[in-house]
């Protein structure tokens, strides 16, 4: 009676092996992802930042993606892109979006910084990368609730330069109120099936062959009421951890076009070598580090304009 049992034993085995590679193969995993939709968690912030938008509303909000580790990041982009300031006339007020973590040290650390400083808007979510949509998405619904009156808001990085003046400029010749999206344009985007890749979404995930038009998540700019419109949608679009690929559904379901915010290119996602005229004519730049950011800033401003060659 013995040998019956072993072979249904080894046949179990088999069985669940086979399971495990089919699984494996295909990213089933039916234990990785909870849902597959955004959900709203309305409310509930942990911090909230020190401003009233109905009173003296700002003409561009800058949303920094950063978390905990990233102080001296913070403390660059407060000294130099994200200093409150005010730009042909315009308010301009930079804010850092953050998760938690399970150092209570670090959360002690960010909750100080964020009553110094009034910039930090947190959630309670875990702050890993594979969360930035619910990062994002933390953002957007802190304008649509607490910010509709801005005109603008940029999402962004902490290893971002940001020539906050340009971009006030372009804004203003550009001249649009409503149903505006920019960035640099991805209109042509394949999800990336590879593994090991940073980008790797399994079909699972997201089962079409295309991404829908999105803007590099390292920054783009709508108008405010594009925030509204894209929390009303954000529970009807496949959710997706690429955040900006999650936004590029939603503005797709919105019927919201991406526009160029000018005729050159002004966004670098690739990065860019620094020297003062380039930079003069840029609006964001990836791959800055914090040094480099308050050195590149103070070069800027100990500039003039009359300096570089007429573009
Ligand atoms: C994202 O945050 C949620 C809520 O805190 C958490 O349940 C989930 O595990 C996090 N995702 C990842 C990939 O860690
Ligand atoms: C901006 O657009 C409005 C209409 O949308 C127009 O009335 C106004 O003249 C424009 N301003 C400039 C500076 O082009
Ligand atoms: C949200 O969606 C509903 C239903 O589609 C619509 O009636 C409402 O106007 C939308 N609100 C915003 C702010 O877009």
């Amino acid at each position: 009676m013995v040998y019956p049992k072993m072979r249904l034993i080894c046949i179990c085995l088999l069985v669940l092996g086979v399971l495990c590679l089919y699984f494996s193969m295909n990213n089933l995993s039916p234990f990785k992802e909870q849902s597959f939709v955004y959900k709203k968690e309305y409310g509930n912030f942990l911090q909230l930042p020190d401003i009233d938008c109905r009173q003296n509303p700002p003409f561009l909000v800058l949303l920094v993606t950063s978390s905990h580790k990233q102080l001296a990041a913070r403390m660059a982009i407060r000294q130099t892109w994200g200093k409150e300031r005010i730009v042909k006339g315009k308010r301009l007020k930079t804010f850092f979006l953050l998760g938690t973590t399970s150092s209570q040290d670090e959360m002690r650390a960010v909750a100080q910084e964020g009553q110094l400083h009034g910039d930090i808007i947190q959630k309670d979510f875990v702050d890993v990368y594979y969360n930035l949509t619910l990062k994002t998405m933390m953002g957007i619904e802190w304008v649509h609730h607490f910010c509709p009156q801005a005109a603008f808001v940029m999402k962004t990085d902490s290893d971002m330069f940001v020539n906050v003046y340009y971009l006030t400029e372009l804004l203003l010749k550009k001249n649009r109120t409503t149903r505006f999206f920019t960035g640099y344009l991805k209109l042509n985007e394949f999800p990336i099936r590879k593994k090991f890749s940073k980008w790797f979404v399994s079909k699972f995930e997201y089962p079409w062959d295309r991404y829908p038009p999105f803007c590099s998540g390292t920054g783009y700019v709508f108008s405010s009421d594009v925030a509204s419109q894209v929390y009303n949608v954000s529970e009807s679009v496949p959710y997706i951890k690429l955040e900006d690929v999650f936004v590029g559904l939603c503005l797709e379901k919105l019927k919201i076009r991406l526009e160029a915010l000018h005729s050159k290119q002004t966004f670098f996602p690739e990065g860019l070598r620094f020297s003062i005229c380039r930079f003069r004519k840029i609006v964001a730049c990836h791959f800055i580090k914090s040094q480099e950011l308050l050195l590149y800033w103070q070069a800027l401003e100990n500039s003039r304009e009359e300096d570089c060659p007429p573009v």
